[in-house]
């Protein structure tokens, strides 16, 4: 366990004020990557949807955590489980995208037949297979846990519990966002995106941007002063007033506009004018890049129902390419010779408006690799 992490410019430090921001090579190094897949997406409770995609049984959802495809499906008893999505025999991936399936699971390849509990219930042409018993093929099973109507994996066999370490959040996204579990997904959006997965968080991470690189966005919360953000072991949480200047949205004056970045890899962010969630995760894909999926959960609002389209426009028409673009640009600057280090600028309060949060996040990186004690 390292204790030392030094770019060109100096140390990162576990004081946001005394510390150097986190050298580049943490960004471009295909090493780094593997290890972060290894200690981080392997051993971390992953956000992979909401629960509102696993209404009946046999609806499912699908995702990739760290390159490894997994499926969450309601079985006939109402549980909800979660499995590698892979087939048993020669190991086609079984289901795509989200949806339903009626009986069970087939494979695409051979149609070896699942239940949604996982046991193969059906294998063509295997009776003259000697010694062959379907019972020995099960789907892999993968942990779940379900909090704040979301559903988190973790592919660690041995992972702890989902309430250690995230024990607050179900509470913080229910006091702030009651009747989550009943919410319904209003859009679904997916990037590839030329920036390793951690200048995506990074980005998120901060409010110190916002006024500069998002016009629009700005008008939508005061920014003259941020409150503190609420760090707990593995979810951070900031809470902004809304002011109602932007013109698309009929707004109250201090609406709540809400921030969490769940680690690892999950920023979740409420937008004042209607009941929304927008969740964003972030799958590493490479050197300096990632796959985010953007998944936009809601529900009508009787009084202002041109809010929730008001609240997509500015999401996925400005606001979202305004931040690919972004963190593309510092992908760049971050793979070039001309930066290594800067400094965390965090503000006395450590609000969302300064860089506190994003000290935060990178320490959380650090102490995961094992750089940090
Ligand atoms: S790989 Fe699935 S049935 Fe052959
Ligand atoms: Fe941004």
């Amino acid at each position: 366990m390292g204790t030392d992490v030094r770019g060109e410019r100096g140390l990162f430090n576990s004081d946001a004020k005394a510390s150097f921001t986190l050298p580049s090579r943490f960004y471009t190094d295909r090493k780094v990557q593997e290890r972060e897949i290894a200690s981080i997406f392997k051993r971390s409770w992953i956000n992979v949807g909401h629960v509102g995609d696993l209404a009946e049984p046999g609806d499912y959802l699908t995702e990739t955590i760290g390159h490894q495809p997994v499926l969450v499906v309601r079985g006939r008893d109402d549980e909800i489980r979660a499995f590698y999505n892979v087939c048993q025999h020669r190991g086609h991936v079984l289901l795509k995208g989200r949806g339903q399936v009626k009986r069970g699971i087939t494979c695409p390849y051979h149609a070896w037949f699942y239940d949604f509990d996982g046991t193969l219930k059906a294998a063509r042409m295997t009776d003259d297979v000697p010694d062959f018993d379907r019972k020995d093929f099960p789907l892999r099973q993968v942990n779940l846990a379900i909090a704040g109507g979301l559903v988190f994996l973790n592919l660690d066999p041995d992972a702890k519990p989902f309430e250690d370490g995230y024990g607050s959040f179900d509470e913080t996204i229910n006091w702030h966002l009651k009747g989550i579990e009943n919410f319904k997904r209003v859009a679904s959006l997916e990037y590839d995106i030329a920036a390793d997965w951690k200048v995506v968080v990074d980005n998120f991470s901060e409010g110190y941007h916002i006024p500069i690189a998002h016009p629009q966005l700005s008008t939508l919360y005061d920014t003259s002063g941020g409150k503190p953000g609420h760090h707990d072991k593995l979810f951070s949480h900031f809470q902004n007033s809304g002011h109602p200047a932007y013109e698309a949205m009929e707004l109250g004056e201090n609406e709540p506009y809400l921030g969490w970045v769940v680690w690892p890899n999950l920023c979740m962010l409420s937008l004042p004018g209607s009941r929304n969630l927008i969740a964003l995760r972030m799958d590493p894909d490479g050197v300096g890049r990632c796959h985010e999926r953007v998944d936009i959960y809601g529900e009508p609002d009787p009084v202002h129902p041109e809010n929730v389209d008001a609240l997509l426009k500015l999401f996925a028409e400005i606001f979202n390419q305004e931040d690919i673009a972004l963190v593309e640009s510092v992908q760049r600057g971050l793979a070039s010779d001309g930066y290594d280090q800067g400094r965390y600028v965090a503000d006395r309060a450590g609000s969302w408006f300064s860089e506190s949060g994003l000290h935060v996040f990178h320490e959380r990186i650090l102490k995961a690799l094992g750089e940090l004690a």
